[in-house]
Formats: C-alpha cells, structure tokens, sequence
C-alpha cells in the first residue's frame, strides 16, 4: 500500500479502541501538527506560487480534521488532553537531510510530510476496517482518502519542484528506512505507535 515496506498488525487497532480517548487525542495532535507542518513550508518555500495554494489547502484540511476529531471526543464525553509527542515522526525527521542544497532539504521535506501522510493512511485504513466502532470506522475510512491525497500532493511536488535530486531514488531510501524504523511500532495507542 502506497509503496510501504510493512502493513500493521490488525492487533493494534485493537490496542487502539481499548481506550479510545487516548488514541482520538494523538489522533487530533497529529491533525494539528500536519496543519503547523503545512504552515512552516509556506513560510520557507514562498517562491512556488502553485505549492502556496495547495499547502494553504493542505493547513485548513488538516485543522478541519483536527476540530472534527474535538468534536468526537467532545462528543464522547472525553477530554482532549495535552499534546502528545510522537516518537516516530521525530526519528524520521532525523532521516531528513539538512546539510546539502536546498533545493535538496525542501525536497527531503516534501518526502517528510509525504511518508507521514502515507503511514497515517494506512493506520487510519487499518482503523477503519479493524474496529467495531461503526462511527469511528467510517471517520476513519474517509480521513484515509483525504491523507492519500495529501501523500500524493506532497510526492507530487517533491517530483515537480526538485532541480537536484533524484526523487525515486530518494524515495525508495526513505520507504526502506520508514520500513525498518515501523518494526519497532504497532504496540500503543497512539496513531503512529
Ligand atoms: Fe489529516
Ligand atoms: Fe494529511
């Protein structure tokens, strides 16, 4: 799926909806960091006028994902807790590369958000089809589709915008590191736990 090394373990969707409160709070942190993730490439890429368009996009997305995702837990009679950290975003943001071009450190960037979005279909996908929760399976299969196509814009550019790199290479170093780091996730109840 989406070129990934590895697909999760359907038991850990089960972890997941064993306390939903806590996965729908990671779950609506990781929609706000996308949103701020979208908003900080603006911010340093503003000479692509087509890639301002679709980031401002991508932001409100990805800020609607998040308020939908209070509302459940609002809802639910949950309480959104506190930000959660994620452990694995922060070990692929140390794959990114920062001491070449940059043209080379926007792109790596590109592939960043990408692999994100691509890992968090599928968990979403294995969500949807995995839990009992009818509700939440169905708000799970379509959040599925919209970050498919976040993965896509995002690849899309990378392809487009890179003057330096050669992205299919680069891309496949990053499926097969994303494939081995993965290993080591699949026990919590965190989106990309
Ligand atoms: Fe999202
Ligand atoms: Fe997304």
């Amino acid at each position: 799926m989406l070129g990934l090394k590895l697909l999760t373990d359907p038991r850990w969707a089960d972890i997941a909806e064993r306390n939903l409160e806590e996965i729908l709070t990671d779950h609506a942190w990781c929609e706000q960091k996308a949103a701020t993730n979208a908003i900080t490439m603006i911010a340093y890429n503003s000479e692509h006028d087509e890639f301002i368009q679709e980031m401002s996009d991508i932001a409100i997305e990805e800020m609607q994902h998040f308020k939908m995702v209070v509302e459940i837990i609002e809802r639910r009679g949950y309480k959104l807790g506190r930000e959660r950290k994620d452990d694995y975003v922060g070990q692929l943001m140390k794959f990114c590369k920062k001491d070449g071009s940059r043209n080379m450190a926007f792109v790596d960037r590109l592939l960043f958000a990408a692999m994100i979005e691509a890992r968090s279909c599928e968990r979403f996908r294995t969500l949807s089809q995995n839990i009992k929760d009818e509700e939440l399976a169905k708000f799970y299969y379509d959040l599925m589709v919209s970050e498919a196509n976040h993965y896509t814009t995002f690849l899309n550019f990378a392809r487009k915008l890179s003057t330096d790199v050669d992205v299919d290479k680069r891309w496949k170093e990053w499926l097969d590191f994303e494939g081995k780091l993965i290993q080591s996730y699949g026990n919590k109840e965190a989106i990309h736990g």
